[in-house]
């Protein structure tokens, strides 16, 4: 690597990034805590009390502070405002005014996402978003949430990765519902470009603060296995154009585009974004010989997940998200490791790349690590530690690693040096 400093403007945003259900511990309502418990389930361990972070907000919050960071992205569980639906529970509405008060009193922006993948298990036995009737359903939690806390928060992501949601949920069976079905899945992704659209003008019309409105995408860089086997290289193509190209091109033009399915014009989706969110983690590589994924390169670092560190690849997906028009924030970028040098290492890595782009001319204006902490991976239970900040799984007590020290310094100073990251491996 050539750099010696990186610098990032004033406005540049730094944060970490957690989500409901992986953090706050007992959602019982929804679908997710019924998928861990179902006999035969691939989940490895219920998310129980996870970091038991609905009780411990404020310390957490404080603590992100004092490490410098100034802007958060948590998300609301809708099955505890809705447990059943239409039965709305003024607590938990109170619940989430503190959560997002006490950010505000620290400093820190809140970025408030609306679907991170849970959903009430009432919605999930109406057909959740397989169903096009069922956006309206998630429109008046939306309009809810506007409501109730449209003075405090200003920065809206709406659904989180909707590929994931709906490929593991409905094509490949590894999420709840566990469907196997591509034409499904296909329909959730539809589906959930018109939640966007509508979580977006529920927003404009109940939010107090403008709201600026985005969906957070996970974009991979997929590449063929062998780039001499033309058979390889569509395989990628199409893996590619599933995974990044179909959202992302939804986002530029407002049309739906699936591979081999007729296109679908969405009515409102090219005015619904005022930001795209990127979440970047590898690189897949397609192999026709396998059908599906090629084994990982041996020669490359490999995290807790079982996932090649490609840094290479994260500049390609900036542009192309730039190319929509919209401004750019990487709202999730992280790694799964024992060796915290690893991750001071990767994120230094990430941040070299998004500086290069920027100067190149992308429009990226933010970096959320993940995770703020230690949390419940899905299926993986708390065996992958994402964290900047440690959590002792018997005691929950927070520890705060070399890494969040390392990330606070970067964003207090938006300057990122090499002695930085030396001082910080040794
Ligand atoms: C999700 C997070 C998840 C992370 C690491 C993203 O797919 O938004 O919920 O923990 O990646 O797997």
């Amino acid at each position: 690597m050539a750099w010696t400093t990186l610098g990032f403007p004033a406005e540049f945003v730094f944060g970490s990034a957690t989500a409901a259900h992986q953090v706050e511990g007992n959602n019982c309502h929804n679908d997710w805590w019924a998928h861990e418990r179902l006999p035969g389930t691939n989940a490895k361990e219920p998310s129980g009390v996870a970091c038991d972070h609905y009780r411990r907000y404020a310390e957490d919050f404080g603590l992100l502070r004092a490490l410098g960071q100034r802007a958060h992205r948590l998300s609301l569980e809708w099955s505890r405002i809705e447990p059943e639906e239409g039965e709305i529970q003024a607590a938990e509405i109170d619940h989430y005014r503190r959560v997002l008060g006490r950010l505000r009193e620290l400093g820190i922006e809140p970025w408030v996402t609306l679907h991170h993948f849970t959903l009430p298990r009432w919605f999930v036995a109406q057909g959740a978003f397989t169903q096009a009737r069922n956006v309206e359903r998630f429109r008046r939690f939306v309009e809810r949430a506007a409501a109730a806390y449209g003075d405090l928060v200003q920065r809206w992501c709406t659904i989180n990765e909707p590929t994931i949601h709906a490929e593991l949920g409905y094509r490949w069976g590894e999420f709840p519902p566990r469907q196997r079905d591509a034409a499904v899945a296909v329909e959730v992704l539809c589906n959930l470009f018109r939640a966007h659209v509508a979580a977006a003008e529920a927003l404009r019309e109940r939010a107090r603060l403008r709201p600026q409105v985005g969906m957070t995408l996970a974009l991979q860089a997929i590449e063929p296995c062998r780039p001499e086997s033309q058979a390889d290289c569509e395989l990628a193509s199409r893996r590619d154009a599933e995974t990044n190209g179909v959202s992302l091109e939804a986002l530029r033009t407002g049309v739906f585009r699936y591979p081999e399915r007729a296109a679908v014009e969405i009515s409102g989706l090219r005015e619904a974004s005022q930001f795209v969110g990127v979440q970047y983690y590898t690189r897949m590589r397609y192999d026709v010989r396998t059908g599906g994924v090629a084994p990982l390169d041996p020669a490359r670092p490999r995290t807790q997940m079982g996932w090649e560190v490609y840094p290479e690849g994260f500049g390609p997906l900036l542009r192309r998200a730039a190319a929509t028009g919209l401004p750019v924030y990487v709202t999730e970028n992280g790694i799964a490791c024992d060796d915290d040098r690893l991750r001071v290492r990767f994120i230094a890595d990430h941040l070299a790349v998004v500086d290069e782009v920027r100067r190149a001319g992308a429009d990226v204006r933010g970096y959320f690590y993940w995770s703020a902490m230690d949390n419940f991976e899905w299926n993986e239970g708390f065996r992958p530690k994402f964290g900047l900040i440690a959590v002792d799984r018997t005691t929950l007590t927070r520890a705060p690693r070399p890494s969040a020290y390392f990330f606070g310094e970067i964003a207090d100073t938006h300057r990122l040096t090499r002695e930085m990251v030396d001082t910080y491996t040794r």
